[in-house]
């Protein structure tokens, strides 16, 4: 049965009619037009789909909306801020971390995340990190490459690979 929900997407107010079982991933997608979260295996196992939910990430496709009720979501369409792109963004950009793209939305707000917990992570700690999320691509060495550049554009440093 349909129930109205409110949601806090990308710091705007959303109301919903729909299913409170219904995953999130299908509602940002479908009733939102927020197309930037991707649909991949739909069970929990590639993280394509995954948003931040209070800052921290989560899979989308295997998120109740219910559960996303009155807190904070973040998709990708959120990220850029005044028209600047967030420093993940850009490192991605410069590393070239895409080939299809399909698993960048995930891996960016995974790496976004992850880089407020670490401001100087190790190589290891970013591939740990990024895990769970899969590039059908293989694009794993810019990925970790872009978010190595990530963490020294936060910290106000630039990779001397970046030169
Ligand atoms: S689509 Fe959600 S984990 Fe694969
Ligand atoms: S760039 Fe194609 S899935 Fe990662």
């Amino acid at each position: 049965m349909k129930k109205a929900i409110t949601l806090r997407v990308n710091g705007e107010t959303r109301e919903v009619s729909t299913d409170p079982e219904r995953p999130l991933l299908e509602v940002l997608r479908e009733d939102l037009d927020l197309t930037g979260t991707k649909y991949g295996c739909g069970e929990g196992h590639c993280r394509a789909c995954t948003v931040l939910i209070d800052g921290n990430p989560v899979t989308s496709c295997f998120t109740p909306v219910s559960q996303a009720e009155g807190r904070e979501i973040l998709t990708i369409e959120g990220l850029a801020r005044d028209g600047a792109l967030h420093p993940v963004q850009e490192a991605f950009i410069e590393k070239q971390a895409m080939q299809c793209g399909y698993c960048v939305p995930g891996m960016i707000l995974t790496s976004v995340a992850f880089l407020k917990t670490r401001s100087m992570p190790t190589l290891n700690e970013v591939s740990d990190c990024l895990s769970g999320n899969l590039c059908r691509c293989c694009n794993y060495p810019n990925i970790l490459a872009a978010v190595e550049l990530a963490a020294a554009k936060l910290r106000g440093e630039r990779n001397e690979t970046d030169a």
